[in-house]
């Protein structure tokens, strides 16, 4: 099959991104492959903003390659360099009924979240965000879409823009599904939901001190006063995490908390280690990507080569559908 997926460029992923991630590894062993960072994407909320969005780039891109997308196996490259996008945006913008891209759910919702904070996103091309994704998708004329839940919506559109052109002109795009990845969510160290925006994320690149603080900062059973009272794994931040990172204990674990043999304090720490010693080969990967511009560059070029190639495909048969 062949596979794309993106995100857009937030700079230094966490620990959160993990579960996608894997699954985006899982993909590139048995499918053509495509991944890649949505900088226009970024342009439609943050057009006024635009100083970080290379920087980002790169540090999303070192993450994805630190946890293992292997360039020789997956298509990687970044959207803006591959015009052929903002073409096929622009051919579907002209058979896209506006009243499709009013009821995208979460268009109207983001509008006035945005507004409250007195941000005014009512652009057009903010209106325009999933079609662009429309053709990010459909240019490549992918089969299937790893994505998040809240991404449904912008698929479910993907669909009807493809059997609008399809039924329009002649067949080109085949309609892709949306491949959703169970999604353990793991939570923030404040418990609310992992975000950045929150600052109770742990980044993929923490230092080791930095894990280790950030998991002394969690919640725990919060009726557990003294070291031996009976402690509830089941309301407690850190036994989610432990149920992730420390599997083979988690008998031990669950049992000691249960009957109070074992501190919450200790408890914290055998979660940061291990914690650590999954992040430690990342971190390594990564600071050994970002001091070698050369090795990123290049693996964009050969990725932009890659993409250019399968985008012109696509936009040959699309200018021959539309004869223009
Ligand atoms: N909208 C996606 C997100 O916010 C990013 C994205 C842009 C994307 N184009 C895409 C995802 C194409 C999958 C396919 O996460
Ligand atoms: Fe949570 Fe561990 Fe404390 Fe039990 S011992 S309450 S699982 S931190």
């Amino acid at each position: 099959m062949r596979i794309l997926s993106g995100m857009r460029p937030s700079g230094r992923l966490h620990i959160g991104h993990l579960s996608v991630l894997s699954n985006w590894l899982r993909l590139q062993e048995e499918n053509e492959c495509f991944f890649f960072v949505a900088d226009w994407h970024a342009l439609t909320t943050a057009f006024d903003e635009t100083a970080s969005i290379r920087e980002h780039t790169r540090e999303m891109l070192a993450d994805w390659l630190a946890v293992g997308i292997d360039p020789d196996k997956s298509t990687v490259f970044v959207q803006s360099q591959i015009l052929e996008h903002a073409e096929l945006h622009l051919l579907f913008s002209m058979i896209t009924p506006l009243s499709w891209l009013e009821r995208v759910p979460t268009y109207k919702d983001q509008v006035q979240q945005l507004a409250a904070r007195g941000k005014d996103i009512t652009t057009y091309g903010f209106l325009g965000y999933p079609l662009l994704q429309a053709a990010d998708i459909l240019i490549y004329r992918a089969d299937a879409v790893p994505v998040g839940q809240d991404q449904l919506p912008h698929l479910e559109l993907c669909r009807e823009v493809a059997r609008r052109f399809n039924h329009l002109y002649r067949p080109v795009f085949p309609e892709p599904q949306a491949l959703l990845a169970e999604e353990p969510l793991l939570p923030g160290v404040d418990g609310r939901k992992m975000s950045k925006s929150y600052g109770n994320e742990i980044s993929l690149s923490a230092a080791r001190d930095d894990v280790h603080k950030r998991v002394r900062m969690m919640i725990t059973d919060p009726g557990r006063v003294r070291k031996h009272d009976p402690g509830r794994p089941e309301v407690c931040n850190v036994y989610t995490y432990q149920t992730i990172y420390n599997r083979e204990l988690l008998e031990e674990i669950t049992v000691s908390c249960r009957e109070g043999r074992i501190g919450c304090v200790e408890c914290k720490s055998r979660l940061a280690e291990s914690l650590d010693a999954v992040l430690e080969p990342i971190r390594r990967r990564r600071a050994e990507i970002l001091a070698d511009p050369g090795y990123l560059n290049d693996v964009l070029a050969r990725g932009r080569e890659k993409a250019t190639a399968a985008a012109r495909e696509t936009m040959a048969l699309v200018r021959q559908a539309i004869r223009i």
